[in-house]
Formats: C-alpha cells, sequence, structure tokens
C-alpha cells in the first residue's frame, strides 16, 4: 500500500482539480435567469451585480442569499419548493447546452494537461454537474469528478478539493486548481493547493496565480508548476 502511494507521487508529480461553472463553461448566466425569474415572482429587483454573489455558492446557500437581497422570510417547506423550482428551470437551459459553450482556452489545457501526462479531476460545487460535463461532451475525460452530491460542506470548506485529491492519488501540495470564484480560491488555499483564479484579477487577488482566461495557460507554465512542486 505504502509503495504504491509512493510510486505514484514518483510518476504523477502534479494533478489538477477543475471548478466547472466559470471555468469549463459559463452556466453563472442560467443561473441568473432562473433566479432572477424567481425574485420577480416574489417581488424584488435581481440584478447581475447580485449574482456575482452566488459564483461558487452552493444551491441553498444561494437561496439565502438571494432571500436576504430581497428581505423576504420564507419557512423551509417554501424554501424547499422554490429550490426544486429554481432548478427545473435552470435545467431547461442546461438541456440545451452543448460542446460550442466550453469556454475559451478549456479544451485545449485538456488537451495540454493530456499531453504531459497530467491528471485531472472536476471539483465543483454543482450537482448538476455530471449532466453538464455529458451535455458538453467532457464527461469521460475527467479521472473522477467531485460535485455537490459529493460533499458535506459547501466551498470555502476545502473538502470539495480535498476529495479531488485522493482520487487523484495525491497528496494537497501537489494539486493546483482552477477556480473563478473567491469562495473557491480559499478552499483551495486552506487546502494547501495551488490556487489559479481564472477571471477578474482584483477579485480573485488571494489567488496564488492569474489568468483572464484559460487561453493565457501554457503547457511552459504548468511544466514550470511541476518543477515548483518537485
Ligand atoms: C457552482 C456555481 O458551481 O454551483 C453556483 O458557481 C451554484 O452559482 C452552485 O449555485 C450549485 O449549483 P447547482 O447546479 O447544484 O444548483
Ligand atoms: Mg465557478
Amino acid at each position: 500500500m505504502l509503495y504504491n502511494r509512493t510510486k505514484n507521487i514518483m510518476n504523477n508529480k502534479i494533478g489538477v482539480i477543475f471548478d466547472l461553472d466559470g471555468v469549463i463553461v459559463d452556466t453563472a448566466k442560467y443561473h441568473f435567469l432562473a433566479w432572477k425569474n424567481l425574485a420577480d415572482a416574489l417581488g424584488f429587483e435581481f440584478t447581475k451585480k447580485h449574482n456575482e454573489l452566488l459564483k461558487g455558492v452552493s444551491r441553498v446557500r444561494s437561496l439565502d442569499i438571494l432571500l436576504s437581497i430581497g428581505n423576504v422570510k420564507l419557512s423551509e417547506e417554501k424554501k424547499q419548493e422554490f429550490l426544486v423550482c429554481k432548478n427545473k428551470e435552470y435545467l431547461e437551459f442546461i438541456k440545451k447546452m452543448n460542446s460550442s459553450e466550453i469556454l475559451p482556452g478549456a479544451l485545449e489545457l485538456l488537451n495540454t494537461l493530456d499531453a504531459l501526462g497530467i491528471k485531472y479531476v472536476l471539483g465543483s460545487a454543482s450537482k448538476n454537474a455530471p449532466l453538464i460535463l455529458k451535455q458538453v461532451g467532457l464527461f469521460n475525460r475527467f479521472a473522477g469528478i467531485v460535485d455537490g452530491n459529493s460533499v458535506s460542506k459547501a466551498k470555502p470548506d476545502p473538502e470539495v478539493f480535498l476529495i479531488g485529491a485522493e482520487k487523484l492519488n495525491l497528496q494537497p501540495e501537489q494539486c493546483i486548481v482552477f477556480e473563478d470564484a473567491i469562495a473557491g480560491i480559499e478552499a483551495a488555499n486552506t487546502a494547501n493547493m495551488i490556487s489559479i483564479g481564472v477571471g477578474d484579477k482584483e477579485t480573485l487577488e488571494k489567488a496564488d496565480f492569474h489568468f483572464e482566461s484559460l487561453t493565457e495557460v501554457t503547457a511552459n507554465f504548468i511544466k514550470e508548476l511541476v518543477k515548483r512542486v518537485s
């Protein structure tokens, strides 16, 4: 057992954990439409700026944030009803997704990692992650999937990424995380992983590295990280 583990670490110096929403695909626009419909029904305004607060946050927590924006209090029963309703609407958008919605640079980065023999898994807060990956034709590319169904604590808790490291058979320090949300960067940092922010630099200031888009991530950058971890 110990021998196998040591051997794995020697062979795979590094592994990658990808967030899904906002890194591989842009689903925030669909979450926005579905949450906005709920806010409209409850009679308050929900803007794109408000939607930023929900990035990387679990579905249940998102509803609580939304309700606090509208200053609305609901029973647990009603909340459950709205959560089901919101997800139904969201899924209508997801079912229409295809590979054209993969974000620029994502496919190229997966190809680069394959070429370098570096394994990658998904580490997402979304309970819909497997369906989304299937829709865009990427489900079989990942060595493992950790999603909102596999965790008991949501980001910024590091649980999702620590399970990801286990799936990669690596120590946390050997994992690099691509994330677009503050909660995700915090989770990666707490897990003692290398955090890479994708998106707005100011928002993701706590990330170890930052790129505006995955199109900027080169094979050389990945090779440098492998050296750094060795
Ligand atoms: C995250 C999104 O990836 O997943 C959040 O950034 C979303 O906005 C969360 O709330 C949960 O998603 P789902 O698909 O389970 O409702
Ligand atoms: Mg995200």
